[in-house]
């Protein structure tokens, strides 16, 4: 098996070659169209991996492993079970809306390879809640699924929480947990959701609807809220407090930058959206940082952003991350990445 794998690893590497003459966004669709063919067939032996178990309880949940796919590369949750082929401990679906919405003009996905980087202005493309619950209702994947959740760009932000409300509502009950997104730059006004008193309100709904909801269902499914690297310590500090006084089960860290100190004069570096992948490394292992001194045990980090290594897994486990989660890593590496960290745990 072993041997096979490392075939695996050589085979994505040879076949990324191929995959970066062409359109980003080509190549991501036409990777989730085929992951979605070969599941369940002999083919998904491509990408299956047997990685070894090492469970982690966070939120209340029984993590299989703590390394998850990262929100937006499963938008519609159409390849569940191939990212749990694969070894990922847990997969996070959305950002979801809760209508169908088309998402930003094309292109608007690019890759900064020289930094290993991606820049996106996606804007939150999706079929719709109803039909990623449809999509979920579909998988076979046991391990825990995350629903994360937005507005859609035509509901205004005055009224933004009312979309997090109908998302919560219908997602609920198929949730392992609920990501709450108020971080992605590329749906206009989404980031002023992370301050003040827009922050306090939109926290209590949230968890007064969670409270509800759990009455309902005889379930308690954790709600995390997904934050921006792009704030300063007094930002962070003042998130950190409202997630403590609203009793969040879990933070997210970090979104995207906006921040292009690091790669400019790359090619397509001027390009607009969020800047993700190696380039966002330290940034969000700094927010996990500082996020943690303040929550300690009380609150749960989920890091994300540039890992592309054990290492740099390590040290956001390190700052004070639980789980990680990866995707511009994932692009670069493949399904090696998972099982390299997995392995070196
Ligand atoms: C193409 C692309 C689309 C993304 N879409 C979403 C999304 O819909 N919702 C979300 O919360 N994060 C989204 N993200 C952000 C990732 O989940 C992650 O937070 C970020 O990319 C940092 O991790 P990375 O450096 O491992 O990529 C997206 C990232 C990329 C590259």
């Amino acid at each position: 098996m072993g041997l096979f794998l490392s075939g695996a690893i050589m085979l994505y590497r040879i076949a990324r070659s191929g995959f970066f003459q062409l359109d980003a966004e080509k190549v991501h669709d036409l990777a989730i169209k085929n992951l979605k063919r070969f599941t369940g067939t002999p083919f998904d032996l491509f990408y299956r991996q047997h990685l070894p178990s090492r469970p982690v309880e966070c939120m209340g949940l029984t993590f299989n492993n703590p390394v998850g796919l990262a929100a937006g590369l499963d938008k519609n949750g159409e390849c569940i079970d191939a990212f749990g082929a694969m070894g990922f401990g847990f997969v996070e679906v959305g950002t979801v809306t809760p209508r169908p919405q088309p998402g930003n003009d094309k292109p608007r996905l690019f890759r900064l390879i020289e930094a290993e980087g991606i820049i996106n202005r996606m804007g939150f493309n999706n079929l719709g809640i109803d039909q990623l619950l449809e999509n979920i209702e579909h998988s076979n994947y046991d391990g825990i699924i995350g629903i994360n959740i937005g507005k859609n760009k035509d509901t205004p932000i005055e009224k933004g929480h009312e979309d997090y409300l109908i998302c919560m509502d219908k997602a609920y009950s198929s949730a392992g947990y609920i990501a709450v997104n108020i971080s992605s730059p590329n749906t206009p006004g989404l980031r002023s959701l992370q301050y003040g008193d827009a922050l306090d309100d939109l926290l209590s709904q949230l968890k007064s609807k969670q409270r509800e909801l759990a009455a309902k269902y005889d379930k308690y499914v954790p709600l995390t809220l997904k934050i921006a690297p792009d704030l300063s310590d007094q930002e962070l500090d003042q998130i950190c407090q409202a997630l403590l006084k609203h009793q969040i089960d879990g933070v997210i860290a970090t979104n995207t930058t906006l921040d292009r100190s690091i790669v400019m004069g790359m090619k397509h570096a001027n390009e607009t959206g969020g800047l993700s992948g190696r380039p966002l490394q330290s940034r969000s292992t700094e927010v996990i940082r500082q996020m943690h001194q303040v929550l300690g045990d009380q609150i749960p980090i989920i890091g994300v952003g540039g890992i592309d290594s054990f290492v740099s897994a390590k040290e956001k486990m390190m700052a004070g991350a639980k789980l990680v989660q990866i995707y511009s890593g994932f692009i670069y590496q493949g399904p090696g990445l998972v099982r390299d960290i997995v392995k070196n745990l």
